[in-house]
């Protein structure tokens, strides 16, 4: 990892934020060539999600709108969204289904006799604890256990304690104090009514946006609406370089459907999601599919609570794996509460029917954009002891930030402008660096660095016949084409490559 971060900030991919300064932690900048990628994995999730979404399951293209909220909403929204009170108190997640629970607000039925303690909210009935108690295969008599509330149990005890919206123990995170979210003032005054908050998600922006979407659009449900945008949190730890920072990218979709079609749902996008990440390149066996397995998603489908993850094998996880994206049922929870905060009805009414008003489910496919850039970084390092640069990284054409470079073998006159011609007519069409400096060895070496899959080089032949030198980024092999066909040599590079990680998807 020390060498990913070094060769980043060495080749201008990711610095610290405010680096003359000595940073500031959990904040990065995008260097030329980090921006480069990030927009090229951005825009390849707009393409997928907005402008060529996939087909259905019955082979028509689903529906999905792009917005672009404020990172700054009515604070009320947050309220709605359980981010103020939720955040403000000890909290404890759960790392199953990525509930957040206050720690007060949480009875464990604890027995020296059970290795199992199950956790219901204070308002549990106690015949909704027998019927988990039996779903859990336990002697279904509350009074077989005594009740004590999560704040009196030793942290240690956590692994006992099985959360109350899964069936295995050892899910619940230890209690945070923080508030998460970024707070600033609206307006000249810095009183409590002039407080605002950053968004912590992007998602609620969606929320908020619901009934203008349907009102001013021609969508019918299902349909989503995606967005990509910056999403800021107070992390605790921020920690291993841009995968946890306090200033982040997210891209999210927010997919509305009828209440009995979810579960169906959840599984179309988290098998589309999985070919989305294979299509950028993250091939090998470095990302894993987290999916609940069915006895699991049927619980969860009912309750609208389940995530199934694409995780990846970071080199600070490894042997584990760190969230790349979630795929969560969110039920009807976040329009319901925002009907109720706002007092607007954010209902949908069938158009076959207007009798049939209801508020859709909602499947969430959430991933990060900056976590994904670490991601595909990762995945292209690759040691090569036998080149000068020691490395290369293995980006697919369509991520590489630079899909060629233009090289005069010398610096000399003839060579020049015919590189600086070159390097006009390419550029119309791609990104492509001109690089005059330096001997064509080091040269190489700097493109392997920046994973740019081709170099054209400009010698004395070229003065002769016409011809150019390519060398490929990953075999190093080298082919003499004219000059002229250049252009047509990269598109049909670029069309193959294209091509291979639409297969490499399916
Ligand atoms: N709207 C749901 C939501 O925000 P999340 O799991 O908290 O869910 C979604 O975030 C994705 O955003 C994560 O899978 C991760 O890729 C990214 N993400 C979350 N917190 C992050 C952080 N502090 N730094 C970088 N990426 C983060």
């Amino acid at each position: 990892m020390k060498d990913i971060v070094a060769l980043c900030k060495r080749r201008g991919f990711i610095f610290p934020a405010s680096d003359i300064y000595g940073g500031l932690n959990g904040f990065w900048d995008y260097g030329p060539l980090g921006t480069e990628l990030k927009n090229n994995l951005r825009d390849a999730w707009w393409k997928q999600m907005v402008i060529t979404p996939p087909l259905g399951p019955d082979g028509t293209p689903v529906e999905i709108v792009g917005i672009d909220s404020s990172i700054i909403q009515n604070p009320k929204t947050w309220e709605a969204s359980g981010h103020v009170g939720g955040f403000s108190d000890p909290m404890v997640d759960c790392k199953e289904t990525k509930r957040r629970y206050r720690q007060d607000h949480l009875i464990v039925l604890t027995s020296d006799k059970a290795d199992r303690w199950p956790a219901f909210h204070e308002e549990a009935e106690d015949s909704e604890i027998e019927k988990k108690l039996k779903k859990l295969g336990m002697p279904a008599d509350v009074s077989l256990f005594e009740k004590v509330n999560l704040t009196k149990l030793p942290v240690a005890d956590y692994e006992k304690v099985v959360g109350p919206d899964v069936k295995e123990p050892g899910t619940l995170t230890e209690p945070k104090e923080f508030n998460l979210m970024f707070h600033t003032y609206v307006g000249a005054t810095a009183s409590e009514d002039n407080k605002a908050y950053l968004r912590p998600e992007t998602a609620q922006g969606i929320f908020l946006n619901f009934k203008n979407v349907l009102d001013s659009s021609r969508v019918k449900v299902p349909f989503g609406i995606a967005q990509i945008g910056k999403a800021y949190r107070n992390e605790v730890t921020p920690r291993n370089f841009i995968f946890r920072s306090r200033e982040f990218e997210q891209m999210e979709m927010e997919w509305f459907c009828a209440p009995d079609e979810a579960k169906m749902w959840q599984d179309f996008w988290f098998d589309e999601r999985v070919k989305f990440w294979r299509s950028v390149g993250l091939g090998s066996d470095n990302m894993v599919m987290r999916k609940h397995d069915a006895d699991e998603l049927a619980h969860y489908a009912k309750e609208g609570l389940g995530t199934s993850d694409i995780e990846y094998k970071f080199p600070f996880t490894d042997p584990g794996y760190g969230e790349l994206e979630g795929i969560a049922h969110r039920c009807d929870f976040d329009l319901k509460q925002h009907q109720e905060h706002s007092g607007t009805k954010l209902e949908y009414m069938d158009p076959t029917d207007n009798k049939n008003r209801f508020i859709p489910h909602v499947i969430e496919p959430a991933a990060g954009l900056t976590r994904g850039v670490l991601a595909l970084i990762c995945e292209a390092y690759t040691v090569d002891e036998s080149r000068p640069s020691g490395v290369y990284l293995n980006f697919t054409p369509a991520m590489a930030p630079k899909k060629a470079a233009i090289l005069p073998l010398t610096a000399k006159d003839e060579h020049v402008p015919l590189a600086q011609k070159l390097y006009l007519e390419l550029r119309e069409e791609f990104p492509v660096d001109l690089d005059i400096k330096q001997n064509i060895g080091k040269r190489y070496a700097r493109q392997d660095e920046i994973g740019t899959p081709y170099c054209f080089t400009i010698d004395n032949d070229t003065i002769e016949d016409g011809t150019i030198t390519v060398r490929e980024r990953n075999t190093m092999a080298q082919e003499r084409i004219s000059m002229d066909k250049a252009l047509d040599y990269l598109r049909e590079k670029m069309r193959l490559s294209g091509e291979e990680a639409r297969k490499k998807a399916a």
